[in-house]
C-alpha cells in the first residue's frame, strides 16, 4: 500500500449521520451492538431462529474442531422452503420476487406462488434425471430467472450447486466440474449481451470433451440461437421440466449439509472450491440482509446487479433477499445497452428503493456523466449499498449526490467469497458513515487488525484484517483439500483466519480496507490471481516466462499487467500480433474478465539473487511511478530497461 493512499485515507474527516426518520424506522436500532457483544453465540441462535426449522438444532456452535466449524448442530433445514413454500403459506404467494427485464427488452414478473411452482418442477426434473441428495451440479448460465430456479431446485433435493459464471471459458468450466466431479450441467444455448446474443453451449460442449463424469446436460433456450445437439447428454429444460407436477414435497437436511461450492481465486494458479453448508450460511445472509440493506419486504424493491456467478449474486440475489421475502429487480445485460442510463430507467420503470452494486460501475458513470442519471427519477431510492473493492471517497461522494440525491445512507460492505456474508459494514440507521470507509464489524462479527505478530495494531495504525471469532456463514473447508484450507486461512496467525486484506484503522476505530496484501488482483471487483494468469500465459507456446501484477487502474481498480520473455526457437508472430494472440489466450484460458490490459516483451524479469521475482518493482513501472529500491536486483539494469520499454508498449480495451 503506498504511502499516498495512506495519507489521503486520515485527510477525510467527513462524516455523515443517518436522518432521524430514517434511524426512526431501521430495522437495526443501535442496541443490537450490545446485545450481540453480552452473548455472541445467542444473538446467533435468535437469528437462527427467524428461519424455519423442521427440527431445531442441539447445540449452536462446535467449535471443537477447529477451524472446522459446525453451526446449529443437529437442526434439519432446507433452503429452498426458506424462501419460498413459507411465504406463500403465510399468504404472501402473490407477492413480485423477481421483476426481470432481459438486455432486448423483454420482461417477466415472477410471484413467490410462480417461483415455488418452478423450483418444485425444477426439482422434480433433476430427480427424474437421478440427481440426488449431495450430487453436484455445476450451473453455467447467463443472468436469467432460471438460474436461480436451478440453484433454489439442487438446494431443494440436497444436491450442491456449484455455480461457473458464464464469463468464463470452457477451460475453466471443465476444471471446476472436474474438481468438484459434478454430474450434471445447467447451461442455457446462450444469453443476451451488449446487445446482441453470445452463445453459451458450445463452451459446455467443448468443456465436455475433457474427462469429467458428466452425464447430461440441461439446457434452457433463452437465445433461440443454432445450437449443436448429442442426443444421448443433451436435455432442452422446456421439454422435461415444463412437464414435471408443480409441486414437491421438501426433504429437510441437516444444518451442516453442503448447500454450494464456488470457486475463487487465491494465490495458486488452482482456484478453490470455497464450499458453505446449509444452517449457518441461510441465517446469517438473511440477518445482513433484514439489517443493512434495512428491507421492508412489503413495500421495498431491491436490486442487486452482481450475476450469479458470483458471490455476492448467491447470498444477495438468491438466498438472504428469498429469505426475507423480498421484491427484486434481475437485470440480464450490461449498463450501457442500449444507452447509459439503463440502470437509471429501470430504477425509475420498477421503483427501485434499495440499490447493492459495485465502485467499478459508480466510477464508470462518474466518467459517463452526470446527464444520465439526471434524466430518470431516481426518488425512489432510499438506501445504497457497495461491495467489491475500496470505494474511494470521490466514488462515494458521488454516489451519494447524484445517485441518492444526499438522502439515501450509503452501506460499504466488507466480506468475501470465503466469510459467505457481510462482515464489516456500517449500520445504516445508526452508523454515521465517512466516504469510503466500511466502519466497523457488524453485530456478532469480530475483525481485528493486526501487526505481523498478530498483536492488535491501535487506532491510527495499520496492518492485516483478521477474524478472530467463528460466524455462522463461514466457509466450511476448501472442497476436496483439507490442508489447503488450514494453510491458506489458519496458518498466518496461529487459530485465526487472516482475510488476505490490509486495513487501517483511523483515529476513531473506524476500519479503512487497503486491499489485498496476497498475490490476488481485484479487477472490477473480480478476485483473479497473478499466479493463474502467469501459468495460462505460460501455457502458450511462445512463452518462458511470465510475471503479472495488478496496477492502480481508475475505472477497474486494478488493471493486470503482463511481463513476458518469449521462448527461443520457437516460430511464432511478432509484435502487436503476439500481444493480441496473448491477451485472447489468456480470455481462452480463464475467461475475458482476465484479459491483461497490457503485455509487454521483455529479454529479463528484475529477480533477486535466489531467484525471486521482484513483483513490487514491476508494480512501480506498471503504475508509472519512479521504481523503487532496486538494490538487491541480480542486474540492477533490468529495470531501466523495461521501464523505457512499458512507455512504448500497448495498451488495449
Ligand atoms: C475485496 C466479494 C474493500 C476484498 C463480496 C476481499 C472489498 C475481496 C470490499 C473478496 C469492500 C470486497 N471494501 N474491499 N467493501 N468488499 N472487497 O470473494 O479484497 O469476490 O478480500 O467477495 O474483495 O472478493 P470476493
Amino acid at each position: 500500500m503506498s504511502a499516498e493512499t495512506l495519507d489521503n485515507l486520515s485527510s477525510e474527516n467527513r462524516t455523515f449521520a443517518p436522518s432521524p426518520e430514517f434511524a426512526a424506522q431501521a430495522n437495526a436500532q443501535p442496541g443490537l451492538y450490545d446485545e450481540a457483544s453480552r452473548d455472541g453465540v445467542a444473538f446467533w441462535e435468535r437469528q437462527a431462529e427467524a428461519l424455519v426449522w423442521d427440527r431445531k438444532w442441539d447445540t449452536a456452535l462446535d467449535w471443537s474442531n477447529a477451524p472446522f466449524a459446525q453451526w446449529f448442530v443437529g437442526g434439519k433445514i432446507n433452503a429452498s422452503v426458506n424462501a419460498l413454500d413459507r411465504h406463500v403459506s403465510e399468504g404472501h404467494g402473490g407477492r413480485i420476487a423477481f421483476h426481470f427485464e432481459g438486455e432486448p427488452g423483454d420482461t417477466r414478473d415472477i410471484s413467490y406462488a410462480q417461483l415455488l411452482t418452478d423450483v418444485s418442477k425444477a426439482a422434480n426434473a433433476l430427480t427424474e434425471m437421478g440427481i440426488t441428495s449431495g450430487d453436484r451440479v455445476a450451473i453455467y448460465m447467463p443472468l436469467i430467472p432460471e438460474a436461480a430456479v436451478a440453484m433454489l431446485a439442487c438446494a431443494r433435493i440436497g444436491a450442491i450447486h456449484s455455480v461457473v459464471f458464464g464469463g468464463f471459458s470452457a477451460d475453466a468450466l471443465l476444471s471446476r466440474i472436474q474438481d468438484a466431479d459434478a454430474k450434471l450441467v445447467i447451461t442455457a444455448d446462450g444469453g443476451f449481451r451488449k446487445g446482441a446474443a453470445f452463445a453459451l453451449k458450445p463452451a459446455v460442449d467443448e468443456a465436455l470433451k475433457g474427462e469429467t463424469n458428466v452425464k447430461q446436460v440441461l439446457v434452457v433456450k433463452r437465445t433461440g440461437q443454432e445450437t449443436a445437439w448429442d442426443d444421448s447428454r443433451d436435455i432442452w429444460w422446456h421439454d422435461i421440466v415444463d412437464r414435471q407436477h408443480s409441486t414437491h414435497t421438501p426433504e429437510f437436511f441437516d444444518s451442516e449439509h453442503p448447500l454450494f461450492i464456488l470457486y475463487t481465486s487465491g494465490t495458486t494458479a488452482k482456484p478453490k472450491g470455497i464450499f458453505h453448508t446449509t444452517g449457518g450460511y441461510l441465517t446469517q445472509v438473511a440477518y445482513t440482509h433484514k439489517v443493512v440493506f434495512d428491507l421492508k419486504p412489503k413495500t421495498d424493491v431491491y436490486w442487486c446487479t452482481a450475476d450469479v456467478g458470483w458471490i455476492t449474486g448467491h447470498s444477495y440475489m438468491v438466498y438472504g433477499p428469498l429469505i426475507n421475502g423480498a421484491t427484486q429487480v434481475m437485470y440480464e445485460g450490461t449498463p450501457d445497452t442500449p444507452h447509459k442510463g439503463r440502470v437509471f430507467e429501470l430504477v425509475e420503470k420498477y421503483g427501485v428503493t434499495i440499490l447493492y452494486t459495485a465502485p467499478t460501475l459508480i466510477r464508470t458513470w462518474m466518467k459517463w456523466g452526470e446527464e444520465f442519471p439526471n434524466q430518470f427519477n431516481l426518488s425512489s431510492l432510499r438506501l445504497l449499498g457497495s461491495v467489491g473493492e475500496p470505494i474511494n471517497p470521490e466514488a462515494w461522494i458521488w454516489y451519494r449526490h447524484v445517485i441518492g440525491g444526499n438522502r439515501c445512507p450509503i452501506v460499504d460492505t466488507w466480506w468475501q467469497t470465503e466469510t459467505g456474508a457481510i462482515m464489516i459494514s456500517p449500520l445504516p440507521g445508526v452508523t454515521a458513515t465517512k466516504p469510503g470507509s466500511a466502519m466497523r464489524p457488524l453485530p456478532g462479527i469480530s475483525a481485528k487488525v493486526v501487526d505481523d505478530n498478530g498483536v492488535p495494531v491501535g487506532d491510527g495504525h495499520g496492518g492485516y484484517l483478521i477474524l478472530d471469532k467463528p460466524w455462522p456463514s463461514m466457509l466450511r473447508g476448501v472442497w476436496g483439500e483439507e490442508e489447503r484450507f488450514k494453510e491458506t486461512y489458519w496458518s498466518r496467525f496461529e487459530g485465526i483466519y487472516f482475510a488476505g486484506d490490509g486495513a487501517k484503522l483511523d483515529d476513531d476505530g473506524a476500519i479503512w480496507l487497503l486491499g489485498r496484501v496476497d498475490d490476488v488482483m481485484n479487477v472490477s471487483g473480480h478476485r483473479i490471481s497473478t499466479t493463474e494468469v502467469e501459468s495460462a500465459l505460460v501455457s502458450h507456446e511462445a512463452v518462458a516466462e511470465a510475471a503479472v501484477v495488478g496496477a492502480a487502474d481508475a475505472m477497474t481498480g486494478q488493471g493486470i499487467v503482463a511481463f513476458v520473455i518469449l521462448r527461443g526457437g520457437v516460430e511464432h508472430v511478432e509484435g502487436e500480433e503476439l500481444v493480441k494472440e496473448l491477451r485472447n489466450h489468456v480470455a481462452k484460458e480463464i475467461g475475458a474478465i482476465a484479459k491483461p490490459r497490457q503485455i509487454m516483451v521483455v529479454n529479463e524479469l528484475p529477480k533477486t539473487r535466489s531467484g525471486k521475482i521482484m513483483r513490487r518493482l514491476l508494480k512501480d513501472v506498471a503504475e508509472n511511478r519512479a521504481v523503487g529500491d532496486a538494490t538487491t536486483l541480480a542486474d540492477p539494469n533490468v529495470m531501466k530497461l523495461i521501464s523505457e520499454g512499458l512507455k512504448s508498449a500497448s495498451s488495449e480495451d
